[in-house]
């Protein structure tokens, strides 16, 4: 049985200050719930007061994303130690939004992903397809590349360190939501990818959020499904009440 997660990836939104008072909202309407794994992921310099204000709670902090290197002259970068220092026991590695945006390619994910896995942090591998590509029926194919190439050499042992978030691209802050059927229908594709690259037991035991306009009214709908365990939470995770709802729906 997998325990339900569910992410929020505030990207660039939320001051400090903001973000203290965001996090401080959430901690007091689900700080205690323990039905339900629960991350915050704000912007790098609102960590220090997320984490402050969820702090003695169940809620997890987590970064957006990291580069791989532990220290050097990387102008703009932050390590994964310093993420770590943060308060983070989560980093987001390979959202879609720094694959289009930063150009960030299936070989530097991986590289995010190991480095986070040996500085003792908890990666979330973001994949999925964009528009044009599912259009053309490519979607699969899209998805295993981002897999096989995201995933390389990566021991069996660090599965169990890993969440998977299948975000379509289409569905991200368009509020064009995958349909359980058509989310679903990925996310066991991707969990027989596991199998068979590494192995039944490890594959059942990975959860896979996910990702693309959820909301508190399609969150139940997504999570019945089989191999849909969580998501991760854009645009609805900026609004205490929305985030709150979307959490006690997955319960
Ligand atoms: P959204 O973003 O919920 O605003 O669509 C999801 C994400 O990018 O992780």
């Amino acid at each position: 049985m997998r325990k339900p997660f569910i992410a929020g990836n505030w990207k660039m939104n939320k001051t400090a200050e903001e973000a203290a008072g965001l996090a401080g909202k959430i901690k007091e309407n689900v700080g205690n719930f323990e039905e339900v794994d629960i991350l915050i992921c704000p912007p790098y310099t609102s960590l220090l007061a997320a984490g402050q204000a969820v702090k003695d709670s169940l809620i997890e902090l987590g970064a957006q994303n990291m580069h791989w290197e532990n220290s050097g002259a990387f102008t703009g970068e932050v390590s994964p130690q310093m993420v770590k220092e943060s308060g983070c026991k989560f980093v987001i590695a390979g959202h879609s939004e720094r694959r289009k945006y930063f150009s960030e390619t299936n070989q530097e994910v991986n590289k995010k992903i190991k480095a986070a896995i040996s500085a003792g942090l908890l990666p979330i591998v973001c994949i999925g397809e964009t528009l044009e590509q599912r259009e053309q029926k490519k979607e699969r194919e899209v998805v295993e590349k981002q897999l096989k190439e995201g995933f390389d050499s990566l021991p069996e042992e660090d599965l169990g360190k890993i969440t998977v978030a299948y975000e379509p691209v289409w569905a991200i802050g368009t509020g064009k939501t995958a349909s359980g059927e058509q989310a679903e229908e990925m996310h066991s594709f991707i969990r027989e990818w596991f199998k068979n690259a590494y192995s039944s037991q490890t594959a059942e035991k990975l959860r896979l959020l996910y990702g693309g306009s959820v909301k508190p009214g399609n969150i139940k709908e997504l999570i019945s499904k089989e191999n849909i365990d969580g998501a991760l939470v854009g645009g609805a995770s900026l609004k205490a009440d929305d985030f709150t709802e979307i959490v006690k729906n997955s319960a």
